[in-house]
């Protein structure tokens, strides 16, 4: 089966949040499970785009209404991620450091939607499926189906997989010259509370449409920012695929990133190690408690909660937990957990960016790791943090809920329900008292690190949903 892959992001070509883990990992497990699988992302001025060899395979013009932007399409030489991955060159749009927040965003993902279905459109061979991935691909389905001059790949099924349905994409119906010319009749496809809203236009058009965990599934169709409606009517078309995560770059066992490998045979010396590494670096106390957080500061990942609870936690427990935090996004939860770094030197320090090196070892170095969100589609962090032997906390939402289990119920992490600095802080209180009790608290740790989170076991739904569809029966 040829599978084509579109997305923003994919790591480690471009990697913004877990979108591009996912993208990156998936398709090199589809591939191994026998299929022909391709990858295509826009060429961002990442490192990645400058380290690497490429051959261009195509070229030619995006026309955006009145605009005309040349794009070619270039095929990483070495096929180095497992798969064959092409980048959408268009430089007057992409040829920039970031993936997102420009004011062209708009433009930009159409021109890369339009440029990746002129391309396929020009091969010789037509996919047997195009798994979109969130809003900047979510036209797709509706182009193939209903422009005319994709005609000849008006077969071709789709697969939309929403790894966020809080960012949608809208724009208004006064730039709908911009999209190829199409049977108008179908005008209705592209409209949501009177804006063209790519998500819903994916998720209305596509053959079947996926989230990253079941649970997530299920919060759709009560909180979805506003397509609550539209992700009930088409629920039969609908399953929720748990993410897994790639085990080959996530193995403390073999990890470069860490500064000592270790497997559950004898975690204790390793995660050691790493503590004692990871708190010289921050001036931490390595014989406390670490609680670690590792993402974006944003009210999404209940960023806005964690200076009240970490400044909570840290004056209860003042001198015996370490609190660090590694992350960006909202200027004022930065500097609010900036500051806190005076009054709890010692204990509690902050990292303001991203830095994947440090990730892996703050994974390998922490006993815990906090994950308060109030929206958690499927998280990876958790999973990382249990194959390193780190403890999650969370709030249970989304994949949270079907991958942590509270300790009070045999399973492997500490659980929480609402999304406040007070039910952050019942759950520090909780851990600091598992972690006295050494013997149950390795119970729990172990529970996590022998979890099978592997993309093998996953890869295979995503399979069986394209086998559906390709046969056209119902999903
Ligand atoms: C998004 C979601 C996150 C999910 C990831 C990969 O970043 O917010 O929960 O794990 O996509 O699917």
């Amino acid at each position: 089966m040829e599978i084509f892959h579109i997305s923003a992001e994919c790591y480690p070509v471009a990697k913004v949040g877990g979108l591009a883990d996912v993208v990156g990992a998936l398709p090199k497990y589809q591939k191994t499970a026998g299929h022909d699988l391709r990858v295509v992302v826009p060429c961002y001025d990442t490192k990645f785009r400058n380290e690497n060899e490429f051959e261009c395979v195509h070229w030619g013009t995006v026309k955006l209404g009145n605009f005309n932007f040349p794009f070619s399409v270039l095929k990483e030489s070495s096929n180095k991620l497992g798969y064959e991955l092409y980048l959408i060159e268009i430089n007057e749009l992409f040829n920039r450091p970031n993936v997102y927040g420009y004011e062209d965003d708009i433009e930009r993902f159409l021109s890369f939607q339009i440029a990746v279905l002129d391309w396929i459109l020009a091969r010789n061979q037509i996919p047997d499926v195009i798994n979109c991935h969130d809003h900047h691909t979510g036209l797709i389905p509706f182009l193939l189906q209903f422009a005319f001059k994709y005609k000849n790949l008006q077969h071709v099924k789709t697969v939309i997989t929403i790894h966020n349905g809080l960012y949608q994409g809208w724009f208004g119906f006064d730039k709908l010259y911009y999209l190829p010319e199409f049977d108008l009749r179908h005008v209705g496809f592209l409209e949501w509370n009177n804006c063209i809203n790519s998500l819903a236009v994916g998720v209305k058009c596509a053959n079947a449409v996926t989230t990253v965990s079941p649970s997530y599934l299920n919060e759709i169709n009560y909180a979805a920012n506003g397509l609550e409606s539209l992700f009930n009517s088409v629920r039969k078309k609908s399953r929720g695929i748990l993410n897994g995560i790639d085990i080959e770059v996530w193995n403390p066992l073999h990890d470069h990133m860490i500064s000592e490998n270790y497997s559950i045979e004898n975690f204790e010396f390793g995660k050691q190690k790493n503590k004692e590494k990871l708190c010289g670096q921050f001036d931490l106390d390595p014989s406390k408690p670490l609680f670690s957080f590792i993402g974006r500061l944003f009210e999404e990942k209940g960023g806005d909660l964690l200076p009240q609870a970490s400044a909570q936690a840290l004056s209860e427990h003042f001198g015996n937990i370490n609190i660090l935090i590694l992350g960006s996004g909202n200027s004022e939860i930065e500097s609010k957990l900036t500051q806190l770094r005076n009054d709890y030197k010692g204990n509690y320090n902050v990292f303001i960016g991203y830095n994947e090196e440090l990730a892996h070892l703050i994974y390998a170095g922490s006993d815990y790791i906090l994950m308060p969100s109030r929206v958690e589609p499927c998280g990876l962090n958790q999973m990382y943090a249990m194959r390193y032997g780190t403890i999650p906390i969370v709030r249970r939402t989304g994949g949270l809920r079907d991958t942590v289990i509270d300790f009070g119920d045999n399973g492997n992490g500490v659980c929480h329900d609402q999304a406040s600095a007070a039910d952050i802080c019942y759950s520090i209180n909780r851990a600091v008292k598992l972690y006295e009790d050494k013997v149950s608290f390795n119970t729990v740790l172990k529970r996590g690190m022998a979890a099978d989170h592997s993309w093998e076991r996953v890869c295979q739904e995503y399979i069986e949903i394209y086998n559906l569809i390709i046969q056209q029966n119902e999903i």
